[in-house]
């Protein structure tokens, strides 16, 4: 890792992979906000702050979200048709479809049993050691362990969703391995979908199966789209929110001791995470026709990557926003995007989240950095940003 170029120009950032482990990308996004905001690359344009980067989220008309679909390169390729890459009409339709069955409201407190005790699992697997690494022991498994569960597929499964989703996440830079796990999941959901339908039960699987909107329901291949994009979407995202947090938590320790002795500041702190490290730094759009943004204008069925993680550092909306802080005003992250595909998981996702970290905050006392582990534990990525290593020591 350490002889890693890292990028020094705004040209040479733009040119990483999605997967590169680029440590600090913030900046060269301040000197694209202060300097050009609205930015073509190649034909690609880059929108860095705030204000742009939320008003072309809001302009569904202009800003399609076709980029996500089949017909574009990118997730659509592994995806399939699905909610992120359609727009009007269809849209509101499959977001009235899938919103409800995924509020943790609806999935009940059995939800949060399932999560906490799967936390609990985890934990009794390496609290003994008084050592761990909180990403693979940890992190990693457990929000897709949890999904699992809810979808009602076989916990010994998760192994196999885990590869062929880091499979997916690799169509930009290996379309071939992205393709191939899109391939396997769609190969394993078919027949599952399938006999559900014959023999429903309460699980998410059969919500989705039995969700109708004005007597439409989706087919099966919907269906399977839709859970290709949850179990990456709904497990990736999760877990680097959760990297990102106990990040944040080991290097500060009256930080912890405060988040420790008051579990309500656990929102805040997720929020702020969230806007400080957010683990989707870009999404992307296709213009629907010409258009002009900060001057710059931006011709018919051109890409355009709205950069998240630089809009959320932009000091224009939070004030000394490189710094993190639990008590600033949350409202106005856009972590979970914003406008019509604001996320549709993002209360899953908070709660998850919450259930896991007071989990851990329980069972792992004096929680703190181990000083004699290998592997560094720093924050990187270019679309998705996470820690690959927590290596901790405490007492349990
Ligand atoms: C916890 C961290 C998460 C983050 C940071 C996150 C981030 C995002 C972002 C930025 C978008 C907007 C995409 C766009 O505008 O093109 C989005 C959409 C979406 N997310 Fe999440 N997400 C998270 C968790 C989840 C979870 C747990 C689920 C599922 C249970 C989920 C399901 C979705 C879906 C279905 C959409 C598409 C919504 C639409 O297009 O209308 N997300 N997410």
């Amino acid at each position: 890792m350490s002889d890693y170029q890292q990028p020094s120009t705004p040209q040479e950032l733009l040119s990483c992979g999605p997967i590169d482990p680029v440590e600090n990308p913030y900046d060269i996004f301040k000197a694209m906000r202060e300097g050009a905001p609205v930015s073509d690359f190649g034909g690609t344009y880059f929108i860095t702050n705030f204000e742009f980067a939320q008003q072309v989220l809001l302009d569904d008309e202009v800003f399609s979200s076709k980029s996500n679909s089949p017909d574009y390169p990118g997730i659509g390729m592994v995806f399939g048709q699905t909610v992120v890459g359609m727009n009007g009409q269809e849209h509101l339709k499959h977001r009235n479809l899938i919103t409800p069955a995924l509020r943790p409201r609806a999935l009940g407190e059995d939800f949060r049993q399932r999560a906490r005790s799967t936390a609990d699992n985890l934990i009794d697997k390496f609290a003994e050691a008084g050592r761990a690494n909180l990403v693979p022991d940890f992190t990693f498994l457990y929000p897709l362990s949890v999904f699992v569960q809810i979808l009602g597929l076989p916990e010994e499964d998760v192994g196999d969703f885990h590869r062929w989703g880091i499979d997916l996440t690799h169509v930009a830079a290996d379309p071939e391995r992205g393709l191939q796990g899109s391939a396997c999941l769609a190969d394993y959901l078919a027949p599952v979908v399938k006999e559900k339908r014959s023999a429903p039960t309460t699980d998410l699987i059969c919500r989705l199966i039995e969700a109708e909107v004005m007597g439409e329901q989706m087919t099966d291949e919907e269906i399977i789209s839709f859970l290709r994009l949850l179990i990456t979407a709904g497990a990736d995202t999760t877990y680097h929110l959760l990297g990102n947090a106990l990040h944040v938590l080991l290097n500060n320790r009256q930080l912890l001791e405060r988040v420790s002795s008051d579990r309500s500041s656990l929102e805040p702190l997720l929020w702020e995470t969230l806007r400080w490290e957010s683990p989707v730094q870009i999404v992307s759009r296709q213009t629907d026709r010409e258009t002009e943004i900060g001057g710059v204008v931006i011709p018919d069925d051109s890409p355009v990557t709205v950069i998240i993680g630089s809009a959320n550092r932009d000091e224009q909306a939070f004030p000394n926003a490189a710094v993190f802080d639990l008590d600033r005003d949350q409202g106005k992250s856009l972590a979970f995007g914003y406008g019509r595909h604001y996320c549709a998981g993002a209360d899953f996702g908070l709660t998850e989240a919450t259930i896991g970290l007071n989990a851990l905050l329980d069972r792992l006392q004096d929680l703190r950095f181990d000083p004699d582990a290998d592997g560094e534990s720093k924050i990187r990525g270019v679309a998705f940003r996470g820690p690959s290593h927590l290596n901790v020591q405490f007492s349990a």
